[in-house]
């Protein structure tokens, strides 16, 4: 019988595995992506089987489920507020964290902060990084003002060698920066391969639970914004995290797109400074902040992120092709959803855009994707395109349905109470959102229910 061979060929792409080299990947398809992949003899399922999963899980047998106490870890705050929330109110202990992210977008900043915070507040911290050195690690924490708190730095990209450390310092966090550059001994494959980079989550998250250390791990995103390497990384941790924003803009984005401890779309606001990453306590008012008064084309939307109502301005330009190729620009929203929205205002509203240029940009470089913007967009294209303003101090929220109606959305009072904090006046939004009897709102925002587009446009622009 011949020889089974230990080489593998793995899909850099969707992790598949083939006993030999393939063009092409049979299972997604994508050209040129099998990696040779060979584990070191011992490794394997037999190594991992000295981990134990969770601490305190008596003998390992299977327990009955009335007998497992509740066990209610406190959570720990990374002493910057709005990372606690899109983490869901703090890190829980033992869980595994992953935040990804475009390069020079300040991940390794933001979470070093945090790791200062929580090793002057909680207890030691090690922060390992395998992209910089111990002395470029502390140029960065002379700026965030990082002081003499108990924060170990670890140049290493070994993970055995960095999980050795561990109980020596015996830290309250484990901060990885970049999975994709940390390499296991127990494959020959290059570090950043999806083998190891698998290898590498699967054993921190056996860290992580086995010892009840929580864990960070910044990974990078490709060009395209997914995650780089592996999906298969996303199903291992326990929260992941998305850090988004501009180079142009100051302002940055965390997201939290999926959270087993959390609300998932949760969402942290924070500002680049020459001391690192500021929280932005109130986002509505840093997104309207530079709204031009009084200029056609501009619309305010109420929009919900996670739990957080947020204001954010709209802003459409339509001008008259020059060329007979009528363009189509969306910043900020979906491009498809544009087209949508572009049809139901020519066949509804009877507005005639075929010869047009529309451009539709979110102020500030936020990106938006929950149907309740629709109105909004609509609002600032109906705008544009009659020259008519839309008063300074109406707000709206809505979703626009094929036929034109305007449908019901989400958390509507909450949005209602954004806009009247924020010091605005009318809110247009879906009728069916309006409870009876409130029309002219506790909040001091006078509520005018809409039906149908006609409707939302008269309202708006009468
Ligand atoms: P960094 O955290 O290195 O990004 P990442 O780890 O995601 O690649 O952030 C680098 C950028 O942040 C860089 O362009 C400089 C800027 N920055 C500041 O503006 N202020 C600061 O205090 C720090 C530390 C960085
Ligand atoms: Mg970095």
């Amino acid at each position: 019988m011949a020889k089974r061979s230990a080489t593998v060929f793995v899909c850099q792409e969707c992790g598949a595995q083939s006993p030999k080299w393939l063009g092409r990947c049979a299972d997604c398809g994508a050209w040129n992506s099998l990696v040779e992949e060979r584990p070191v003899e011992g490794a394997g399922p037999a190594a991992i089987a000295g981990h134990r999963y969770a601490s305190g899980a008596g003998d390992g047998g299977a327990r009955l489920y009335a007998d497992i106490s509740l066990e209610n870890h406190p959570r720990l705050s990374t002493g910057i507020g709005e990372l606690d929330r899109v983490l869901g109110g703090g890190i829980v202990p033992g869980s595994l964290v992953l935040l990804g992210g475009e390069p020079g977008i300040g991940k390794s900043t933001l979470l070093l902060q945090a790791a200062a915070n929580m090793a002057a507040s909680v207890g030691p911290v090690l922060y390992s990084s395998g992209e910089e050195s111990e002395h470029q690690v502390k140029s960065r924490g002379e700026r965030l003002n990082v002081g003499n708190a108990p924060l170990y730095l670890l140049a290493e990209t070994c993970l055995e060698r960095i999980l050795e450390e561990i109980p020596r310092i015996k830290p309250s966090l484990v901060i990885v920066d970049s999975i994709q550059t940390v390499f296991s001994l127990k494959f020959q494959s290059a570090p950043g391969s999806i083998g190891q980079v698998r290898e590498a989550a699967t054993q921190l998250l056996f860290m992580a639970k086995g010892q009840n250390i929580p864990t960070l791990v910044i990974g990078h995103v490709t060009k395209d914004g997914s995650l780089a390497g592996p999906k298969a990384l996303e199903h291992v941790v326990d929260t992941v995290l998305y850090f988004e924003g501009e180079r142009h803009h100051s302002h940055r984005v965390v997201r939290a797109v999926k959270n087993r401890f959390g609300a998932a779309s949760e969402l942290g606001v924070f500002e680049m400074t020459s001391t690192g990453l500021r929280a932005v306590p109130n986002p509505s008012k840093m997104f309207l902040a530079e709204r031009p008064m009084n200029a056609p084309g501009s619309a305010v939307l109420c929009s919900v992120e996670g739990s957080r109502p947020i204001l954010v301005e709209i802003q459409a330009l339509v001008s008259t092709s020059t060329y007979g190729n009528a363009r189509r620009m969306a910043s900020g929203i979906d491009q498809q959803r544009l087209s949508l929205l572009l049809a139901v205002l020519e066949k509804r509203a009877g507005l005639n855009l075929v010869g047009d240029d529309v451009f539709v940009n979110i102020a500030g470089g936020m990106t938006i994707d929950e149907p309740a913007t629709d109105l909004g967009v609509l609002a600032a294209i109906a705008s544009s395109v009659r020259n008519r303003v839309i008063p300074a101090t109406t707000a709206m929220f809505g979703e626009v349905g094929l036929a034109g109606e305007i449908r019901a959305v989400t958390q509507s009072a909450l949005r209602v109470r954004e806009a009247a904090q924020m010091g605005f006046e009318r809110c247009i939004m879906p009728e069916a959102n309006i409870d009876p009897g409130d029309r002219s709102a506790s909040s001091g925002c006078e509520l005018i229910g809409v039906r149908t587009v006609g409707d939302a446009l008269d309202a708006l622009l009468s």
